[in-house]
């Protein structure tokens, strides 16, 4: 049986392209993504989704600033519940969900931070880690807890910061750890055996994931 995900993007979606490519060619044999969720309209990762035929959602947040952020979660919790999700992956997803969505789906929401957690929490991980002038950043999937960026820690893959002049080239260099380590992780949680040449491959770019 296929792991059926729903994945809830904000913007770009290159990790949604990257699971999506990585179940086409096979890396991710027993996934499927069943929709995509955005809180943005214009988010770039819907147009993805579409051309790949994948069911979207979209539901404004900006349409429900007055009102208590519960009642905006209960109209995103029906249509998702409809596709029967088994897991809720966050990527580039830039709402925090409430105590109120999360008890809805338990161990059943994943994120992805671009840091090394539970360093750098919050927005912009990424010009956190270069202002501080780390040797070592990277990226974490978790699950979702209440608490902004805190939660159980699935897997992290780290790179140097090593010949990064400036935040933009250490944020791209831990894109492609995020990359990776999506596919890890969602690898891990259906408990694939073998994770080691994904682990090999990554490592080839000097990414080290675990
Ligand atoms: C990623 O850096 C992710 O970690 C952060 O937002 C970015 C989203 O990128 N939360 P994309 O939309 O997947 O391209």
């Amino acid at each position: 049986m296929k792991l059926k995900i729903a994945v809830f993007i904000s913007g770009r979606g290159s990790n949604l392209e990257n699971i999506i490519h990585s179940i086409k060619n096979n890396e991710l044999k027993n996934v499927e993504i069943v929709c995509v969720f955005s809180n943005k309209s214009n988010a770039y990762g819907l147009e993805i989704a579409k051309s790949q035929n994948i069911p979207t959602i979209v539901l404004e947040n900006k349409n429900f600033i007055h009102q208590e952020r519960e009642i905006y979660e209960k109209e995103i919790i029906k249509p998702i519940s409809s596709f029967s999700p088994d897991l809720i992956c966050l990527a580039g997803f830039m709402r925090v969900l409430t105590n109120y969505f999360i008890s809805q789906f338990p161990k059943k929401i994943i994120n992805i931070h671009p840091s090394l957690l539970p360093s750098f929490k919050g927005l912009n991980g990424q010009k956190q880690a270069f202002d501080y002038g780390v040797k070592i950043a990277g990226c974490t999937t978790h699950y979702v807890a209440p608490e902004i960026d805190s939660g159980e820690i699935i897997a992290q893959a780290c790179v140097t910061t090593e010949n990064c002049q400036d935040e933009k080239e250490l944020t791209k260099k831990i894109l492609k750890a995020e990359h990776y380590l999506y596919i890890y992780t969602l690898k891990k949680i259906i408990n694939e055996l073998n994770l080691d040449d994904l682990k090999e491959k990554a490592y080839k770019e000097k990414i080290l994931i675990y």
